[in-house]
């Protein structure tokens, strides 16, 4: 599939954001914590959430879902073995890690294996599970998890990974006595993730800061949750805004979660008003270069709006540097913004851009979900026709894309390539 974009176009308008990937996806993986009814709204109609509701069917849950509301009964569940061609093609299924052992006490899962932007081992998940004395043997890429001698206690985790600090949660919510994650990761998605467990009767204290303490209680509640809207996507849209010269306003934003994006926008010369859950962008015509960005764990610079900042930086006055601290191989989209006429110099996990006035339409390849999104930013600032090929990878992330530029003023046609 590939997005045809013809560039040039400034952008207006206002756009409502859609609930999170990144909330939804461990939120579905903690349903099968209750054998209750879960009812969800607002969950974002994207690839990535529609595969894990396909593996929920597989492990046996009775999943129903209408657009963006999903019911999930895991009472029927009596898989503790996650299918392997499945949990390859998301990573996120590792989440079902820790909720499975919670329901089985044993879970066999194979690694969920890298991508593009690094190699993503799951040692922190593993060494989390075993402080809680689950026996891990990886044996041929299969991993055998032995839960029968769980217990409560203290997991302290040697870098604040997102999932890693997921997984022990949902691992300890039911387990007897107190769990306590030092160095835990402080995404806002955990915090929807331990609100959401707290619905389901669960006690967690601290979410959110890098102390997390979990008291076990005996069983989990059904409940009705919304997911918390994508910040990813709200800076996705911004960006667009931004490098097109245009006047943007977003609803339903987590604008908390959104500081250090609307920081480095500024520095770039966009004016931002924000207000409860909205936030109205005026881009100047032409962007100023930030001299510096690095992407940290939150609340530092999201790794996941470093691809969209690149874009911005590639056509804005002056020079910058981005530092990619949090992913090893997350520039494979500055390659492709070259062919455009950017003008960036990678090393390792350092680029520098000098910005161009102008990009010019190019065939450029998306690499991943993030790098797919930057290069149509790219696009739509280029002269004349941008072809982005691969574009089914934003759909991973995105619900439609390319309707919602269009909503603003866009011209991005969507081209199914079979
Ligand atoms: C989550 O991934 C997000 N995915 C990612 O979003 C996001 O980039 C990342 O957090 C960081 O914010 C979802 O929530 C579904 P990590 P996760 O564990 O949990 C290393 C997107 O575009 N690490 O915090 O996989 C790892 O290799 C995606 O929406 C280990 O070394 O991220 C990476 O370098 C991309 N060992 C770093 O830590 C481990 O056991 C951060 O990973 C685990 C991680």
């Amino acid at each position: 599939m590939e997005f045809v974009v013809q560039g040039g176009r400034r952008l207006e308008g206002t756009l409502r954001v859609d609930g999170a990937k990144n909330a939804a996806l461990p939120i579905l993986a903690a349903s099968v914590l209750t054998e209750d009814a879960v009812h969800l709204t607002g969950v974002p109609d994207i690839l990535d959430v529609r595969r894990m509701g396909d593996i929920l069917q597989i492990l046996g849950c009775d999943v129903q879902h209408t657009g963006g509301t999903y019911r999930v009964c895991a009472q029927s569940m009596h898989k503790s073995e996650m299918p392997d061609a499945l949990s390859k093609q998301i990573r996120s299924s590792i989440f079902l890690l820790g909720p499975i052992l919670s329901r089985f006490r044993k879970a066999t899962v194979t690694y969920p294996g890298g991508c593009e932007i690094g190699l993503r081992p799951i040692d922190l998940h593993l060494s989390g599970l075993r402080a809680l004395g689950v026996d891990v043997q990886e044996d041929g890429g299969v991993i055998r998890c032995d839960g029968s001698h769980m217990h409560a206690g203290d997991v302290h985790l040697d870098y604040p990974s997102v999932g890693a600090t997921e997984n022990v949660i949902m691992a300890a919510v039911c387990l007897p006595g107190t769990t306590t994650i030092h160095n835990a990761a402080r995404e806002p998605e955990i915090v929807d993730l331990c609100r959401f467990l707290g619905c389901m009767g669960g006690k967690i204290e601290g979410a959110g800061s890098a102390t997390i303490l979990i008291e076990g209680v005996k069983r989990l509640h059904g409940t009705t949750y919304t997911p918390m809207p994508d910040r990813i996507v709200a800076g996705t849209l911004l960006c667009a805004g931004a490098i097109t010269g245009g006047e943007v306003e977003l609803t339903n934003v987590p604008v908390e979660d959104l500081h250090a994006v609307c920081a480095k926008l500024r520095e770039m010369g966009c004016v931002l008003h924000e207000e409860a859950d909205i936030i109205r962008l005026i881009a100047p015509q032409r962007l100023t270069a930030f001299s510096m960005l690095q992407t940290q764990p939150h609340p530092g610079f999201p790794t996941d709006m470093q691809a969209q900042m690149l874009a911005l930086l590639s056509v804005a006055e002056g020079t910058g540097v981005i530092v990619e601290n949090v992913f090893e191989n997350r520039f494979g989209h500055a390659g492709d913004l070259n062919r455009m006429g950017a003008r960036i110099l990678c090393s390792g996990r350092t680029a520098i851009v000098r910005g161009v006035e102008n990009l010019t339409g190019a065939h450029v390849t998306a690499r991943d979900l993030r790098g797919g999104a930057a290069l149509t930013l790219a696009a739509l600032r280029a002269q004349g026709e941008t072809i982005v090929d691969h574009a089914e990878l934003i759909d991973r992330g995105y619900d439609h894309l390319e309707d919602q530029l269009n909503r603003l003023g866009a011209a991005v046609k969507r081209i199914s390539s079979t």
